[in-house]
């Protein structure tokens, strides 16, 4: 599978890359299942791993961390703190280690940084930025992350107030029509050296009847790798085939497939842009521009 250079890391990953949210009994996915599916990626050559303390309750850490514990070395694992303090992310971070069976993360992430109030909570006075900070110091953390869906120029302030490593970004084709990270917030990384992470690459479901193209789609922009949440061994064959055999789209192609999913291009289908997640009616932007 192709490599890419991730940021100024001096890493360099496959394209494809592992979405650890969804090897859980939420998604049926058994315990058995969750290790097998793990195992078969990395055998495959996956290295790059995001998980979070909040997803199913630490279910998706502590399955990952089911192989994190014999094969550390072949992983480089992303976690991420969903709260906002100094003293309650750096709880969450000692919890992430323990269920992860590991002294260290690579990448620890401010998780989804939905708008300008959240980025002030992490970001300001006794925020978990500063837990982050320590926590590098002291070895626990190699690298500091942040992840958003809904607006490029949150990441864009967030990137004015600290030298995030990476940036986990919304990269599907539905996203090129709204509050693009692609156009507005790839070219800014790029040329700072960021290392940059596609999600939702499958609509979060919307797209899952065209997987390849929306994965095709989201390999062809400039980013240093791309999630998928997998959470079958079906899925995972499936989507390596198509990234071990990449290439990208022509012009034609990439217009025929914003033509032929411009339907659904709603706030229904596209829940991470919308003003209200659990009843999705309108747009964001959520004091968009703001100074
Ligand atoms: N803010 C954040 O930082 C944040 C938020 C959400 C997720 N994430 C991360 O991003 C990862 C990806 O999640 P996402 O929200 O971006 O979702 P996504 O990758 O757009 O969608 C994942 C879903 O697509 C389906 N799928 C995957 N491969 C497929 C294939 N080959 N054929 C058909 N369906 C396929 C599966 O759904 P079904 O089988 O259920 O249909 C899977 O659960 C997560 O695992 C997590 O690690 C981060």
């Amino acid at each position: 599978m192709q490599t890419r250079p991730f940021g100024r890391t001096g890493q360099a990953f496959p394209i494809l890359s592992f979405g650890g949210q969804r090897i859980v009994d939420d998604h049926n996915c058994t315990e058995e299942q969750a290790v097998e599916i793990v195992n078969t990626a990395i055998d495959r050559g996956i290295r790059y791993f995001d998980t979070a303390w909040a997803y199913s309750n630490g279910q998706a850490e502590t399955r990952l961390g089911l192989v994190v514990k014999h094969r550390r070395d072949e992983m480089w694992i992303a976690t991420k703190t969903w709260d906002t303090t100094r003293d309650g992310a750096r709880r969450q971070l000692e919890t992430s280690l323990g269920r992860l069976q590991t002294d260290h993360v690579d990448e620890w992430r401010m998780h989804n940084v939905y708008d300008y109030e959240r980025l002030d909570a992490f970001t300001g006075k006794g925020g978990a930025l500063e837990a982050a900070i320590q926590a590098c110091d002291e070895g626990l953390v190699h690298n500091i992350s942040i992840s958003c869906h809904t607006d490029p120029q949150i990441l864009i302030e967030a990137f004015n107030r600290f030298p995030f490593t990476s940036a986990l970004i919304a990269a599907s084709v539905l996203d090129h029509f709204i509050l693009s990270f692609a156009e507005e917030f790839l070219p800014f990384a790029n040329t700072r050296g960021v290392a940059t992470i596609g999600m939702k690459v499958m609509g979060l479901g919307s797209l899952t009847h065209e997987p390849e193209r929306a994965l095709r789609y989201a390999l062809g922009l400039p980013l240093s790798t791309v999630i998928v949440g997998m959470e079958s061994m079906a899925q995972l064959e499936q989507n390596l085939a198509v990234a071990e055999s990449f290439t990208p789209m022509t012009d034609a192609e990439r217009l025929a497939f914003f033509n032929d999913v411009m339907p659904l291009v709603s706030p229904q289908k596209q829940p991470w842009k919308a003003t209200d997640w659990g009843n999705p009616t309108e747009w964001v932007p959520r004091n968009r521009g703001r100074a």
